[in-house]
């Protein structure tokens, strides 16, 4: 474990497919001593239980139960309920610089483009945007409807990262976790956050 930074970043998980992608940003990122701000849609623990067989507790405990399960200190991050809006991530004031919604929902996405912020992760997401600060949306669907088109043409415009959940296969991917990892890299080299486990094409 390498110590704390003053770095911190807001990590998203909402219901599309893709909760491994999620849990291995997380481990990451804590590895890399960065503070994450964990908001979890009520989706994100249905899709967490359906592919990661991971049921998590109420709010209370949520941040050492997911700390305990990814075996990361739980120092490093906190979890928040959806309608905390006195969390730092509600605010522009206090300073967060990034944000990443992994796995995305068309749902998440469809009411970030449309500026709804009726729960934390939109709120969140709409304070990146009126900030101009980085925000990073890994969505997951196939196949793609006008509709989630228009709206990640919508927030590209603005100035957000879409990194869609699409695994390449040049790496000569061999596990799943090599297929995980690829898709976390691709995030963590957008985050610009040091990145020394990442595997670089040409080296
Ligand atoms: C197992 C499972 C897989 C899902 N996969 C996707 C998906 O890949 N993409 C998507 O947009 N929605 C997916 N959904 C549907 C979303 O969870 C649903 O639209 C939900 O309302 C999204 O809510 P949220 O955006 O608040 O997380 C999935 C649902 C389940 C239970």
């Amino acid at each position: 474990m390498k110590s704390a930074t003053h770095e911190s970043v807001i990590v998203a998980i909402t219901g599309a497919s893709g909760a491994a992608y999620a849990l291995r940003l997380i481990q990451r990122l804590a590895n890399a001593g960065i503070f994450q701000h964990i908001l979890l849609s009520d989706a994100a623990r249905v899709v967490l239980k359906q592919e990661a067989d991971l049921s998590l507790p109420e709010m209370a405990s949520l941040t050492p139960a997911l700390a305990e399960y990814l075996n990361v200190s739980g120092d490093l991050m906190r979890c928040y309920t959806l309608d905390d809006w006195f969390s730092p991530a509600a605010s522009g004031s206090a300073g967060i610089k990034k944000m990443v919604v992994i796995p995305c929902s068309m749902g998440t996405l469809a009411r970030i483009a449309s500026g709804a912020s009726d729960n934390l992760i939109e709120r969140a997401a709409d304070v990146m945007l009126k900030e101009r600060r980085q925000l990073i949306l890994v969505p997951r669907e196939t196949p793609l409807s006008s509709i989630h088109l228009e709206n990640m043409l919508k927030l590209s415009r603005m100035g957000t990262d879409i990194i869609p959940a699409m695994p390449g296969f040049y790496h000569r991917p061999e596990t799943l976790d090599d297929i995980i990892n690829f898709l976390v890299d691709r995030v963590l080299d957008h985050l610009d956050f040091a990145n020394p486990e990442a595997q670089k094409w040409g080296e």
